[in-house]
């Protein structure tokens, strides 16, 4: 019965150490251990044996047990660690792989322009606010001391969407709009896009972006109009920069300018983006007509108050030296990627 014992004992230790998987282990602990199993089965020849054989036997029966089912617990914990190494293994990410290239937007030229000169305003104590594109003909003419049979009308090519709607030709209807909403003291900008129906060529667009700003308040001179253009030109072109103003004509400003800057690109010498002159005319600017003000309210013997208009697309053009202003309104993705 020994020698037996011993068979089965190292017959169980060698399946053990040979299987190769979980079910294999199972099946050899039923086979050996379980209620029917070979171990088990020798525990109950034990009624043949004498009774002082039988604790010596007993205990060598239960040795041979701890010793296969201590193999088997082994066994198992190294072939679960085993599957885990081999799970997460397969998971893996290889985090040396090139990612996949993503496409980074980025502004628009006139974005990055317009963002810039909002700061510039906003520093010097501006408001930032918003027209409508469809305008009456009351807030785009009207107001603005153009009346109906004013010849200014044929300044500004208009698309018209009804007898007295229309796609506003200039920014300056949002004055009107400021100065029926706001009392004096009075500082906003308002940048945006306009229409006008003109012949589309490399310098002009059916479509452009002006930025209108307005001051109005007690003892507003045109020398804040040129301290401010003056600030805003050396911030967007360098401190060097000088403004000349030009006697001009709108019929919503008295007196009106055209204001010109020091050329970015020779520094007044003259080169062939300032056609030789050295200066590049970047806005429309004056003093606001008593007749604006008074339409809006504002009396014009207590307030006075100066306007401008900058043309956006002008001023990125020269920015990036781009030749067409076309291509600002095109949106292909091969001159954008180039900003
Ligand atoms: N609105 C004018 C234009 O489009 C520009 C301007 C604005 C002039 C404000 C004077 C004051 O031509």
């Amino acid at each position: 019965m020994k020698a037996q014992l011993e068979a089965i004992k190292s017959a169980a230790i060698a399946a053990v150490n040979a299987a190769n998987d979980q079910d294999e282990i199972e099946a050899l602990r039923v086979q050996y251990l379980g209620k029917k199993g070979e171990l088990t089965a020798i525990l109950k020849q034990m009624g043949s044996l004498s009774p002082e054989e039988r604790p010596v036997m007993g205990q060598l029966v239960n040795e041979a047990k701890a010793a296969v089912e201590s193999l088997i617990a082994e066994k198992t914990t190294a072939m679960k660690a085993k599957a885990q190494e081999e799970k997460l293994k397969a998971e893996t990410i290889d985090i040396t792989l090139p990612a996949k290239p993503v496409n980074k937007g980025k502004l628009h030229p006139l974005n990055t322009v317009l963002d810039d000169m909002i700061d510039i305003f906003v520093s010097m104590g501006f408001d930032v606010v918003d027209g409508p594109e469809v305008e009456t003909d009351h807030y785009n003419f009207e107001c603005l001391n153009v009346p109906a049979d004013h010849p200014a009308r044929d300044m500004q090519d208009t698309f018209y969407l009804g007898e007295n709607l229309l796609l506003r030709t200039q920014t300056s209807a949002a004055q009107i709009r400021t100065m029926e909403n706001r009392k004096p003291p009075i500082r906003v900008i308002c940048p945006g896009r306009v229409f006008r129906a003109d012949e589309v060529d490399a310098t002009h667009s059916p479509v452009f972006h002006q930025i209108e700003g307005l001051v109005v308040d007690k003892g507003i001179t045109m020398c804040d109009l040129k301290g401010v253009l003056e600030q805003f030109a050396q911030e967007i072109y360098g401190k060097d920069t000088q403004v000349k103003f030009r006697p001009s004509f709108f019929p919503f400003t008295e007196p009106s300018v055209e204001v010109d800057v020091t050329c970015s690109e020779c520094g007044g010498k003259g080169c062939r983006v300032c056609k030789g002159s050295g200066w590049i005319e970047i806005l429309g600017a004056g003093m606001v007509h008593p007749n604006v003000l008074r339409s809006c309210g504002i009396d014009p013997e207590e307030y006075s108050g100066f306007a401008f208009g900058i043309g956006l697309d002008r001023l990125t053009t020269t920015r990036y030296k781009i030749s067409d202003i076309r291509l600002l309104f095109e949106n292909d993705k091969r001159f954008l990627e180039q900003f």
